[in-house]
């Protein structure tokens, strides 16, 4: 019998989740289907709550709802309890247990992918909202040299940074919190734009010295070259876009729900040539 996926977002229809999943379970040999839920803003638990009554086995969680998933699941796996997002929903009877992928799916594509160690590197994360408490943990879990995190609103940023000192025990000196312009005078050997600066077609201020020789640049976003990709490649930065911590952050849950690794790369050629 066909095991039933969706993803569940608003807006929706733009997801390449359908495609990415339906590859996997092509190169697996799983019997899937997976589809697209748009739920109404203040009917994302009716929706979760239908599919899974309706027999499906999991859902993808995207905008708006990572957090209230969180809320609604029952239990976490892995990253998710620290990340107060979940973004994967694992249906275990009429258990729902949230997991986030999306640190995996960073990590995965900077690391093995494009090649950038993140053990001992300078990392600036840019943004404190649900995407960097996403993948923060997972970060983290690399042991780079120091990792700082830059934001606009600063106390934000602070926060973040508390909330994972109590979580994780890490030394006072290698996380910091830091508004835009105190990152002025330092070098990264790693950027992450993890802010939505980009869909408003802006990014934040940061100093034209910002980069390492060599330093990756690294947008959580994809399907647009961002004001950040921009600036970052008139700097000699590497630059790359955020198709492969998406293509990365499904093979997890795919492996979650079914037990097989799907390989990535041909499915990230795939939408890159589309
Ligand atoms: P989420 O729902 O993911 O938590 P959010 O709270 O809107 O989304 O956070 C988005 C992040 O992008 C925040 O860090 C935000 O900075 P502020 O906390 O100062 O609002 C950041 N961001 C959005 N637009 C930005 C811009 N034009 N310049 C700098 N940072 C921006």
């Amino acid at each position: 019998m066909t095991d039933k996926y969706a993803v569940i977002g608003n807006p929706v229809a733009h997801s390449k989740s359908p495609l990415i999943h339906a590859e996997f379970a092509r190169q697996t040999g799983q019997d899937i289907s997976y589809t697209m839920i748009l739920a109404p803003l203040d009917g994302f638990r009716k929706a979760v709550l239908d599919f899974r009554d309706e027999g499906g086995r999991g859902a993808n969680v995207t905008l708006p709802f990572k957090s209230e998933a969180w809320q609604l699941v029952d239990s976490h796996a892995g990253s998710a309890l620290d990340a107060n997002a979940v973004n994967v929903i694992e249906f275990i009877d009429r258990r729902m247990v949230g997991h986030n992928t999306d640190g995996v799916g960073l990590v995965r594509d900077i690391r093995d992918n494009l090649h950038c160690p993140i053990q001992g590197k300078r990392v600036l994360l840019m943004g404190a909202g649900g995407a960097t408490y996403g993948v923060m943990q997972l970060l983290l879990s690399e042991h780079p040299d120091r990792l700082v995190v830059a934001n606009r609103t600063l106390d934000k940023a602070v926060g973040l940074v508390a909330h994972f000192r109590k979580c994780w025990n890490f030394a006072p000196k290698g996380v910091s919190a830091q508004s835009y312009p105190q990152v002025s005078g330092a070098q990264f050997d790693l950027v992450i734009n993890a802010t939505s600066a980009g869909l408003s077609d802006t990014m934040p201020r940061l100093p034209d010295s910002i980069f390492a020789p060599g330093a990756l640049a690294y947008d959580m976003m994809y399907g647009r070259v961002t004001p950040f990709m921009q600036f970052a490649g008139g700097k000699a930065a590497v630059v790359s876009d955020g198709l492969g911590m998406l293509v990365e952050q499904a093979a997890e849950s795919f492996f979650i729900w079914r037990g097989a690794r799907p390989r990535t790369a041909p499915v990230i050629e795939l939408l890159r040539k589309a």
